[in-house]
């Protein structure tokens, strides 16, 4: 069997790390021909700086990719079509039996697009999730992916519920678990016995780490300036480090909110982090406030409080077993202050998020 891998996007590395080797494990040894896997690994170039891609290989220990498309930063029109020009050809002279996309990015969507109109199998891992927000991309990219795909690999029983709902055969929905997951515990040692957090002067439990990168918070200028007031109010109560994604760096610095945010020294602001120095920050922090959709599900494995400032999740499991809470900016304060009372949501195991999804999902395959 052969197949390509895709991955584009800094979520995506994660979720492509514990695949890969699950694959070279079972190729090691096949208990027969038929039972290897081939696979090709196509980076489509969606995010190219160093801290945002090459980290990550190097780091879980993903090999190099066998191409790169290079795509780069570009509207989703432009984007979306440069991946899929560049797919074209990558698949027409590989001749794969399936591809595998991962997440919900657009190298995911352009990819699947591709390949489904060559009469190229696709496999999605991470199938099913839904914020019912179309004014997310990456819901929009989950639908036509899910659409499209024959096997949708879910990380959770709402997201066959989803499916189903849709009208999805249920032959082709595949519940595995959380392939996060497995690179949470691939890597778990590494992060626990690095300190980060004392690199920049933090005390174990006694400070919260931040993300915030999507449209809805961050390309809106009176919408960001907000978000920058209140963590800079917080921070005078319990310190945050903020490792700014290029594309909020970038709108910070168009509004001028940069400088102001340091300024008390209580919020540290840092460029993007290498996986194992962010998860070390995160398992070591009081809490979280994040608008990424991994993060959530992390904080929920690990038991750490999360306030996500936003209107919905596509991944709700993290609220209904996990530690996770929507929060809009208005209410930041006041949650933060019930986390520091202890007042914190308790999270139980989430059936199948343990370490062994990717396995799961190479057994399906070599079945299919
Ligand atoms: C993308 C995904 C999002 C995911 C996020 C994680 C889509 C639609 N969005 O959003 O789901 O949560 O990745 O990071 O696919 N930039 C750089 N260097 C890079 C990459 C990006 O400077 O290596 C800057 C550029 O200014 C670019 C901007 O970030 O225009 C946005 O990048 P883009 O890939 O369009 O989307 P993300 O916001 O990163």
């Amino acid at each position: 069997m052969k197949i390509i891998i895709v991955a584009g996007a800094r979520p995506n590395f994660m979720k492509i790390a514990p695949l890969i080797r699950a694959i070279d494990r079972n190729n090691t040894n096949p208990t027969q021909d038929l039972t290897r896997i081939d696979y090709v690994l196509v980076h489509t170039g969606q995010h190219y700086d160093i801290d945002m891609s090459d980290v990550f290989f190097s780091e879980l220990g993903i090999p190099a990719p066998d191409f790169n498309l290079g795509v780069g930063s570009a509207s989703h029109a432009v984007q979306t079509a440069n991946i899929m020009i560049g797919f074209e050809k990558v698949c027409l002279d590989e001749k794969p039996d399936w591809v595998v996309v991962v997440g919900d990015v657009n190298s995911t969507m352009a990819c699947t697009l591709v390949a489904v109109k060559m009469g190229i199998k696709v496999g999605h891992v991470e199938a099913g999730l839904r914020s019912y927000d179309r004014q997310m991309p990456e819901e929009i990219n989950r639908l036509v992916t899910d659409a499209l795909a024959d096997l949708l690999f879910t990380p959770s029983r709402d997201a066959d519920e989803n499916l189903l709902r849709e009208g999805v055969a249920p032959g082709k929905i595949k519940f595995v678990g959380n392939i996060m997951i497995d690179t949470l515990e691939m890597m778990r040692t590494a992060i626990e016995s690095q300190s980060m957090y004392r690199s920049i002067g933090m005390e174990p439990g006694r400070y919260g780490t931040v993300t915030m990168h999507r449209p809805c918070n961050v390309d809106n200028p009176s919408v960001l300036k907000m978000i920058c007031e209140i963590l800079s109010e917080i921070a005078e109560v319990v310190p945050l480090v903020f490792p700014v994604h290029p594309r909020t760096r970038q709108k910070m610095e168009q509004d001028g909110l940069v400088s102001a945010m340091g300024k008390g020294g209580n919020l540290v602001l840092l460029d993007p982090l290498n996986y194992i120095s962010f998860m070390n920050l995160v398992v070591n922090s009081r809490f979280v406030i994040t608008d990424s959709g991994g993060i959530q599900e992390e904080t929920s494995y690990m038991g750490i409080p999360c306030l996500t400032v936003r209107e919905n999740t596509e991944r709700p499991v993290t609220i209904t077993s996990g530690t996770n809470q929507l929060c809009e900016l208005a209410q930041l304060k006041r949650k933060i202050n019930e986390i520091l009372q202890g007042r914190v949501p308790q999270g139980k195991d989430i059936e199948l998020w343990d370490g062994r999804t990717a396995e799961r999902i190479v057994k399906v395959l070599l079945e299919c």
